[in-house]
C-alpha cells in the first residue's frame, strides 16, 4: 500500500453566534466535502486564494480543529477521533510547520528546548543523548551548534524557518503539513528552505501535505495538486496535468494571473488572459451552480479530476 493518508468527504463548518443569547445563527462552511489521498514520500500541494479553506484542512488533519463529518484514515486506520490517535502513535508521525515561525517558535524558550519538546513528549532521553539529537537535526536544516542555547528572536527569519523544519522532523514524522512554510521568506531563503524540505524528504521517506497560494513554489515541491476555493476542490491533478491542462475556469484563471517576465511572448499571455476571462464571463453555469457553489469532481483520468457540471446526472 502506497496511501499513507485518506481524506474521505471531509468537512469543517464553524459555528457563528449572534444576538442577545449568543445562539448559532449560521455556519461558515470553511471545508465543505474534500476527498483525496497522499502518498508514501511524496509531496501534495492545497493551492486556493485567501479564506479557501486550506489551513482548516491542515488543522483538521494534525487535529488542531475538530472536524464537522467525514473519516481520515491514516495508513488504513481510523484515527477521525482524537482518542484513536494515541494508540498507533499518529500524533508523533503527523507534524506541522506554520508560515510564521516567530509566533510558533516560544520566544522565550531556548533552540534546544524548542527543538526537543516534541521529542519530549514521546520519548525519554538522557539529557547528552537529547543534546546529540537537537545538534543533528541543526546539522540537517544547516543550523550551527551554537544556536543551541540562542532564542528565535536573535535569527534571521529564513533561519527560523529551519528551526520550525527541524523541530518539525524530531520524532521522525511520516507526514509533515507545511502550511505557507516560504510564504513569508524573500525569494532566495525561499529556495533555501524548500532545498532543505527536498532533502529531508528524500532522506526520510517523508510525505508533506504543502499549503500555499503561490503556484510558481507548489510547481517546484508537488507531485500532485489540489486546487480549492471556498471549502471545496475544483480540480485535482499531476502536477503536468494542472500546468499544461488546466480544465476547470479557477485553475484557468489563476494561471493566467501569473505575472509573465518573457517579453517575446507577452501577446500571446495577453492572448490567453483574455480568452480565460471570457470564458469565465460565458460559461460560468459550466463550472458552479445557481447557488455559485463549486460541483462534485469527475473523473477525467486516473490521477485527473475536474468539478464541472454533470449534464447525464441532471438527465439533460
Ligand atoms: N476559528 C474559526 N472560526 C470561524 N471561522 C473560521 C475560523 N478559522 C477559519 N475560519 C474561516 O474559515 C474559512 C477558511 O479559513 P482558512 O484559514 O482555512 O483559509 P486559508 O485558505 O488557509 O486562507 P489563507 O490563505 O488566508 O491562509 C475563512 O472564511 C475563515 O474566515
Ligand atoms: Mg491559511
Amino acid at each position: 500500500m502506497t496511501e499513507l493518508i485518506q481524506i474521505k468527504d471531509l468537512k469543517v463548518h464553524y459555528p457563528i453566534r449572534s444576538g442577545f443569547f449568543n445562539r448559532v445563527t449560521d455556519y461558515v462552511y470553511a471545508v465543505d466535502g474534500v476527498n483525496f489521498t497522499i502518498e508514501k514520500g511524496k509531496t501534495y500541494g492545497l493551492v486556493g486564494e485567501s479564506g479557501s479553506g486550506k489551513s482548516t484542512i491542515g488543522k483538521a488533519i494534525v487535529g488542531l480543529e475538530k472536524t464537522t463529518s467525514g473519516q481520515i484514515l491514516y495508513d488504513g486506520k481510523d484515527v477521525t477521533k482524537r482518542s484513536a490517535r494515541h494508540a498507533i502513535g499518529y500524533n508523533k508521525d503527523v507534524q506541522m510547520i506554520f508560515q510564521d515561525a516567530m509566533s510558533s517558535l516560544n520566544p522565550k524558550k531556548r533552540v534546544i528546548d524548542i527543538i526537543a519538546e516534541p521529542i519530549r513528549n514521546f520519548e525519554r532521553l538522557s539529557d547528552q543523548e537529547e543534546k546529540k539529537k537537537v545538534k543533528s537535526l541543526l546539522d540537517i536544516v544547516g543550523m550551527p551548534e551554537d544556536a543551541l542555547y540562542k532564542y528565535p528572536h536573535e535569527f534571521s527569519g529564513g533561519q527560523r524557518q529551519r528551526l520550525g523544519v527541524a523541530r518539525a522532523v524530531a520524532t521522525n514524522p511520516k507526514l509533515i503539513v507545511a502550511d505557507e512554510p516560504v510564504s513569508a521568506l524573500d525569494l532566495s531563503v525561499q529556495a533555501q528552505v524548500l532545498n532543505f524540505m527536498k532533502r529531508i524528504q528524500e532522506e526520510y521517506g517523508l510525505s508533506y501535505l504543502f499549503i500555499s497560494h503561490d503556484l510558481g513554489v507548489v510547481k517546484y515541491m508537488c507531485d500532485t495538486i489540489a486546487i480549492m476555493t471556498k471549502g471545496r476542490f475544483v480540480e485535482i491533478g499531476t502536477r503536468e496535468e494542472i500546468y499544461t491542462n488546466p480544465q476547470h475556469i479557477y485553475t484557468k484563471r489563476l494561471l493566467s494571473a501569473i505575472p509573465k517576465i518573457d517579453v517575446a511572448h507577452r501577446k500571446e499571455h495577453m492572448e490567453t488572459r483574455r480568452k480565460v476571462d471570457q470564458e469565465y464571463h460565458t460559461l460560468q453555469k459550466e463550472y458552479y451552480d445557481e447557488a455559485g457553489r463549486v460541483y462534485d469532481l469527475q473523473t477525467l483520468n486516473a490521477t485527473h479530476q475536474v468539478a464541472l457540471r454533470n449534464v447525464e446526472s441532471e438527465g439533460v
